[in-house]
């Protein structure tokens, strides 16, 4: 098995909430999002049926709520698919209907500046 290698991804100040950056890194395809809360980086491939994954929308989703309300929540943390329009939750990774999840990278947040671990 060989040591991760850290990826230089932009300065902290370069990733506003709710943007994202595409990367290549040790031939994967990752994305790196400011969620508002935190930076996460997934692979940019669909466990449904592979589609560039992280050029699909970006957005919110629907709380738990007591019958009759409508709260929404989770803004810049939901990650919609391009091609069927599967949503994934960016924290965690895991999709809101299905038991396939997303391929996380871990963040590293050093000076200011942002990289990931591949
Ligand atoms: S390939 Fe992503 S939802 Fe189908």
């Amino acid at each position: 098995m060989s040591a991760k290698a850290e990826v230089f991804v932009a300065g902290l100040d370069e990733l506003a909430a709710g943007e994202r950056r595409i990367i290549v890194a040790e031939d994967k395809s990752i994305g790196v999002f400011n969620t508002g809360s935190r930076i996460v980086a997934v692979l940019n491939i669909c466990p449904h049926a592979f589609a560039p994954v992280c050029l699909g929308k970006l957005g919110g989703t629907t709380l738990p709520s007591k019958p009759g309300q409508f709260i929404w929540g989770q803004e810049n943390e939901i990650l919609r698919c391009p091609w069927h329009g599967w949503e994934f939750d960016l924290h965690s990774g895991e999709c809101l209907t299905d038991r396939r999840r997303l391929k996380r990278f871990p963040v590293v947040i050093r000076d200011d500046r942002i990289y990931v671990e591949v």
